[in-house]
């Protein structure tokens, strides 16, 4: 893993020839998705990347750098893995998970039963391109695999950007590049082939994997998606591989 400053766009040549997924990626759509899969999404995330998802979320937290005291907004918080592992993890005064699916959401209450560290912690129904928070009222904002399924990215970032306090910080986890070519063509055949079927077998609704899919390899790599957060405002934006580039979190300060 590895830190690196924010120096080149690189133009991103492997992805132009993504196929299209089917129908446009509207929130309406997305929305349905995870209503419809919201009680094995766990299931399918363990099974889908053999619990590597639980030690990237682990070191998001720790990249993150939440001081004592922080107030956190944490969006598309889904069944709330992370905002959880923020409460848990860190010395945050409280830690809000947020996600517009409210069966997602209902998965993450259930979890919070069972939450007992020194955060508050709650959850609620938000849009990540419409939040409904003061201006200025967290010191971060994170997100996990949330980003690349919102259809307006500069609505999300110039939202966060206006909730941030000054000095706070956007920490995005999302799937990116991975950095060598061997391993990349084997992460998309992976990809294509094998998560499909996964998920068409756990839910019965294999073209919502494909979609999914289809988001991850249109989504901007490593220096194209800073370099859209440069130009909503953010500074001093760097990011951190995570297994070999399969996924990165980016940090960018307001
Ligand atoms: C792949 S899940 C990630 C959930 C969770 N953050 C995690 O790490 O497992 C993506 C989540 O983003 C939510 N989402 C998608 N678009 C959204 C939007 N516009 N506003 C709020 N949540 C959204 C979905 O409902 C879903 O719960």
């Amino acid at each position: 893993m590895s830190a690196k400053p924010d120096e080149s766009v690189e133009p991103d040549l492997e992805r132009g020839d993504v196929t299209p997924a089917p129908g446009e990626a509207t929130s309406e759509r997305v929305r349905g998705i995870f209503a419809g899969i919201a009680n094995r999404y766990d299931l399918f995330n363990i099974l889908s990347s053999w619990g590597i998802d639980r030690v990237w979320r682990k070191r998001t937290v720790r990249l993150a750098g939440i001081r004592k005291g922080d107030r956190v907004l944490d969006l598309c918080a889904g069944t709330g893995d992370l905002s959880l592992a923020i409460a848990r993890d860190t010395e945050a005064s409280e830690v809000v998970g947020s996600d517009f699916v409210p069966e997602m959401l209902e998965v993450a209450e259930r979890k919070l039963e069972r939450y007992e560290g020194r955060a508050a912690v709650s959850f609620c129904l938000v849009d990540a391109q419409d939040i409904p928070f003061d201006d200025e009222s967290f010191e971060v904002v994170t997100v996990a695999f949330g980003v690349r399924n919102l259809p307006d990215r500069p609505a999300n970032f110039s939202e966060v950007f206006r909730v941030l306090r000054p000095g706070g910080r956007y920490v995005i986890l999302e799937f990116s590049r991975p950095i060598l070519a061997p391993f990349r063509w084997f992460y998309h055949f992976y990809l294509r082939l094998v998560i499909p079927v996964l998920g068409g077998l756990l839910t019965g609704d294999r073209p919502s994997f494909q979609y999914l899919n289809d988001s991850i390899r249109r989504f901007p790599a490593q220096a194209a998606l800073s370099a859209e957060l440069r130009e909503a405002g953010f500074t001093a934006i760097t990011w951190h591989n995570l297994s070999f580039g399969i996924a990165a979190v980016h940090i960018a300060t307001k």
